[in-house]
């Protein structure tokens, strides 16, 4: 970052002394007032719960711009990401900050393959679990398990620990949300088969059985490639500063990224994918397309607390590019398994049709965010409704870990620890204390 040419003054009407803040600019997008010394000087806080205005770090990875809605990975468009090479090529760039080459590219795809089969231990942890825990308790619970596997050999401060952990949980994560669905169902594990290519072998461990060849279908796999690219990063979004705050303290990588699973999960968040669903279910049952105005009065009535569920991002105020990305993933996969007239399908773009011409959204700026058809396309591919947010964090692990790398390999950085405005009762003494 660097000194922008103007300075931030703060002055008081109760006569205070004013105090002059810097302001820095960084490659693009909003420039920051540097509130550092800010309580040194005034012995005040600033107060901003939900964090509106506020910059927690710098970072290079990603960049969002909310009203043009536009997504960069590194400088790179999520629209050309979405069909430039692989999810691993994805992750390259993410973790190292520039496309692979040919040859960096096959090494990491390796690399990773190396590294799919988790201690044969890790099953036993599942059996501690009834049948129909939600993947994501399952998932929570499996990631950070696997700080018991690594933990003596994770130095944080060293790079290269730091590349094994980063390789170590992008390679196992899909294992382990199969094996959580495979756990639900009642069905054998599958081991991973490195001959596949990364999503290959997630829909393999997924959908195979063991009596039987399983036969990866190109155009599901490509659509799975592509939504695991879209999930992949998105700044300092609500998990991804959950993982960065956790990993300040010098804790482990799995145990940080098991936080950033679950804060993922809330609905509000990674979890909106499958409360968009059953959104849509609901809209179904009430009676279908016929029934979208009487469910748009329900979310328009603040008394409802109805949310229009993978709508509206505290970021875009614009279409949220992935969304554009994830409408035609569905309208492909429909295609390939002969669903184009999927009822949800047609009752999502419905959905958003009269929302987009409804003022109480088109004022309020918002719009169908990644969630709004994830559910549907995963939903088409046969993944299970409970396990969307499973893949969503599936997806989003590397970006935890570029993000949590980043900050530790910061020399200055410093564990992360807020302050408050205090409100509770002052000082007072338990009855017949002195
Ligand atoms: C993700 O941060 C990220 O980057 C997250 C994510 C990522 O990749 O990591 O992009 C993934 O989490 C996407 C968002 C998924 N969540 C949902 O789809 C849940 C439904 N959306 C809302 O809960 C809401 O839009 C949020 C939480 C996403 C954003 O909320 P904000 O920014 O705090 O906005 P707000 O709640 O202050 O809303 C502003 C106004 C309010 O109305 P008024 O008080 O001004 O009258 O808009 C209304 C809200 O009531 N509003 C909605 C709404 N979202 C906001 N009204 C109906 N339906 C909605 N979905």
């Amino acid at each position: 970052m660097k000194l922008a040419d103007n300075k931030a003054t703060l002055s008081f009407s109760n006569g205070s002394p004013s105090i002059e803040m810097p302001v820095y600019s960084g490659s693009i997008g909003p420039d920051v007032i540097d509130i550092r010394k800010l309580y040194g000087q005034t012995g005040m806080f600033t107060y901003d719960p939900g964090f509106l205005s506020t910059a927690s770090c710098q970072s290079d990875i990603t960049f969002i711009d909310g009203d043009k809605g536009e997504l960069l990975y590194r400088g790179y468009p999520i629209e050309q990401l979405a069909n430039h090479g692989d999810y691993l090529d994805t992750c390259y760039l993410l973790l190292h900050g520039d496309l692979p080459d040919a040859k960096q590219s096959t090494d990491f795809h390796k690399l990773v393959n190396n590294h799919t089969m988790v201690n044969e231990q890790m099953q036993f942890f599942l059996r501690g679990f009834r049948r129909d825990a939600h993947p994501m308790a399952v998932m929570t619970g499996l990631v950070g398990a696997l700080s018991a596997f690594y933990h003596d050999s994770t130095d944080i401060t060293n790079p290269e620990h730091r590349e094994i952990s980063a390789i170590r949980l992008i390679a196992k994560l899909p294992t382990l949300v199969a094996m959580s669905y495979k756990y639900g169902i009642g069905q054998p594990f599958m081991y991973p088969q490195n001959s596949l290519s990364y999503s290959g072998n997630f829909l393999r461990m997924m959908f195979g059985v063991p009596c039987e060849d399983y036969v990866v279908n190109p155009v599901l796999e490509r659509a799975l490639d592509r939504i695991f690219i879209l999930h992949a990063d998105h700044e300092q979004n609500a998990s991804t500063s959950t993982v960065r705050l956790c990993g300040s303290s010098g804790t482990n990588p799995f145990a940080a990224v098991a936080a950033g699973v679950a804060c993922l999960w809330g609905p509000a968040h990674g979890g909106a994918n499958e409360a968009c669903l059953k959104m849509l279910d609901d809209i179904q049952k009430m009676g279908g397309i016929s029934k979208v105005g009487e469910f748009m009065e329900q979310v328009k009535d603040k008394n409802s607390g109805v949310k229009l569920m993978g709508f509206g991002h505290r970021v875009y105020k614009n279409y949220d590019p992935r969304a554009k990305l994830m409408q035609e993933t569905c309208n492909e996969v429909l295609a390939e398994l002969g669903l184009e007239n999927d009822p949800m399908f047609k009752l999502a773009k419905q959905v958003e049709k009269i929302a987009l011409e409804d003022d109480y959204f088109v004022s309020r700026k918002l719009y169908p965010n990644v969630d709004f058809y994830s559910g549907i396309v995963q939903r088409a591919i046969g993944i299970p409704v409970n396990l969307f947010t499973g893949v969503f964090a599936l997806a989003r692990t590397v970006g935890w870990i570029a993000q949590l790398n980043e900050m530790i390999g910061d020399p200055e950085y410093k564990i992360g620890r807020p302050r408050q405005l205090f409100t509770g009762s002052p000082r007072r003494n338990v009855p017949g204390a002195k």
